[in-house]
């Protein structure tokens, strides 16, 4: 009878539970429109060893130029893009201070200088500032921190985001760790220290952009799956469990991912987090059980594909060539960052080797235009003669010419190709990948037809027939295609105005809107409706 109970319970709160997101407003607050670049501590030096010395000497490193790369140009890590120091467990206390507050551990081998007459953690925000960099935070929603060194901040979640954001952090990693069961079906505790970030601010809910970029970590965890509610929360969602620095547990964040296909989750201000890097650390000896070069690459590889958030997890004061090379690969990195946001996708599977594909922003009016393939090879030799065909990225003339260039050998192919490409060879456990450019590389541009910023106000809405999409352009053609390159739906325009779609499953997701412009042009905006 209990039992029987408890189920219809759990049953009546988990159907509530999914109900909720289609009537919670989406976050979606402007920041993070492309995904945070940076170092956190935890694969290195995970409690014990975190430090303010180790804080400050990664910033430190940041700056600090590296002996000329591939291109003959010497550059830090922060003229690669990274621009977090974002600490991870135990920095604090174990208990809080005596008006309740987080504080941190003032040990001389912890953070000594953030002590309360120094602002405490301020002390270090400060520091980091002062360099040009931003720093990141983690707190916990259960009674303990994942290490239970420190508190967490359940049922105290509006004094530590008062803390927080007093202390001046720039991105808040919120953990998961014991949690009461309860709360395992739904996302009630994030909801709570969303809305405890904006009353830091003195705001209402919603009522402007969060005060911190706010990185959900609960592994997919919860009951009701964090893609379905991520976005009215946060900015960046981790999509599995824990990664460490070994090929079979890497993969299995791929796998996990692919199960899951997050990417059709994924959207411009709320990345998928595949969890830190592990890139560089170890000597990249294969006997070592590690990751070896070509691991790296590929980790790296699907990490830029999959729009994750990059975060370095090794000690990056002292690190090899080799290291520094992959994780400054500014045509990886290009990938990840690109201003489209869209999510890359496994596509395809062509014996040991996995097709994922990324669509890339394109500036002209060719909007098939612009992909990148990664080819991951799962098996322990060598694969040869992969064919990538266009209709993997969804180019309906087979005799588009194409442009290729291999981002890792960093080479451009002579002339251009058409209907398909064949790889040669893709390494044991390795990548090849390949930015294709419909045209060529050079002089690709019509001039004159610079896309304008109407994309910017395409939007869409829930409306009494499903979906309502607001067009900004007259006269125009508008078509609407799932993140698989599938049509869903197509109309024509009149005023710019609020049109209705029909209601499709999908377009609860995110969608690729193409709006054909009466003089011909063509603008693309990847949408969400909310
Ligand atoms: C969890 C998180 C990790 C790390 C540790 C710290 O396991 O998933 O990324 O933050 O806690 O204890």
């Amino acid at each position: 009878m209990g039992k029987v109970f408890f189920r219809r319970l759990l049953l009546t709160a988990s159907v509530a539970a999914l109900l909720l997101p289609s009537f919670a407003l989406a976050l979606q607050d402007g920041q993070c429109l492309t995904p945070p670049m940076g170092w956190n501590s935890w694969n290195h030096y995970g409690c014990a060893n975190l430090s303010q010395a180790v804080v400050i000497a990664t910033a430190k490193a940041f700056k600090t130029k590296h002996p000329a790369n591939w291109e003959g140009r010497s550059i830090s890590l922060q003229d690669a893009g990274y621009n977090y120091v974002n600490l991870d467990d135990c920095w604090g206390a174990t208990a809080r201070d005596a008006n309740g507050k987080l504080q941190a551990n003032t040990a001389a081998n912890k953070f000594p200088s953030c002590t309360p007459a120094n602002g405490g953690m301020k002390w270090l925000t400060d520091s980091i500032h002062r360099m040009g960099l931003k720093i990141g935070i983690y707190g916990c929603a259960g009674t303990r921190t994942c290490a239970g060194t420190m508190p967490g901040g359940f049922d105290n979640e509006v004094t530590d985001a008062k803390s927080y954001v007093d202390w001046g952090f720039d991105l808040l990693k919120y953990d998961f760790c014991n949690v009461p069961a309860s709360q395992y079906y739904n996302q009630v505790l994030y909801v709570r220290m969303r809305n405890a970030l904006w009353a830091a601010k003195g705001m209402q809910p919603h009522s402007g952009p969060l005060p911190i970029t706010f990185s959900i970590c609960e592994w997919a965890w919860n009951q009701v799956k964090v893609w379905t509610w991520s976005d009215t929360i946060g900015h960046l969602w981790r999509t599995t469990h824990d990664i460490s620095a070994n090929w079979s547990t890497m993969v299995g964040i791929i796998d996990q991912n692919i199960a899951n296909q997050t990417w059709l989750y994924s959207k411009k201000g709320n990345w998928p987090d595949y969890d830190m890097f592990e890139v560089g650390r170890s000597a990249f000896d294969p006997s070592s059980g590690q990751l070896y070069e070509d691991q790296a690459k590929t980790h790296f590889s699907i990490w830029c594909m999959a729009a994750s958030p990059l975060l370095l997890g090794n000690d990056v004061t002292t690190m090899s060539d080799a290291v520094f090379n992959i994780i400054t690969n500014r045509e990886l990195i290009a990938l990840n960052q690109d201003s489209l946001g869209w999510c890359g996708m496994r596509r395809r599977v062509s014996g040991n080797v996995d097709v994922w594909v990324k669509k890339l922003s394109s500036p002209d009016t060719n909007l098939q235009r612009k992909w990148a393939v990664t080819l991951f090879n799962r098996g322990t030799a060598a694969a040869s003669n992969i064919a990538i065909n266009w209709s993997d990225f969804g180019e309906t003339t087979a005799s588009a010419p194409y442009a290729i260039r291999n981002l890792w050998t960093h080479t451009t192919l002579n002339g251009t190709y058409t209907s398909n490409y064949t790889v040669a060879s893709v390494p044991a456990h390795g990548v090849v990948t390949l930015l294709f450019q419909r045209g060529g590389f050079v002089g690709v541009n019509t001039p004159g037809t610079a896309a304008k910023r109407c994309d910017a106000r395409v939007a869409m809405r829930r409306g009494q027939q499903g979906v309502d999409m607001f067009i900004p352009v007259s006269n125009s053609t508008v078509q609407i295609f799932d993140i698989q390159g599938k049509e869903l739906a197509s109309f024509a325009t009149t005023d710019p105005a609020w049109y209705p779609v029909k209601s499709q499953a999908r377009l609860n997701r995110t969608c690729l809107v193409r709006v054909k412009t009466p003089s011909g042009m063509l603008v693309e905006k990847m949408v969400l409706a909310r």
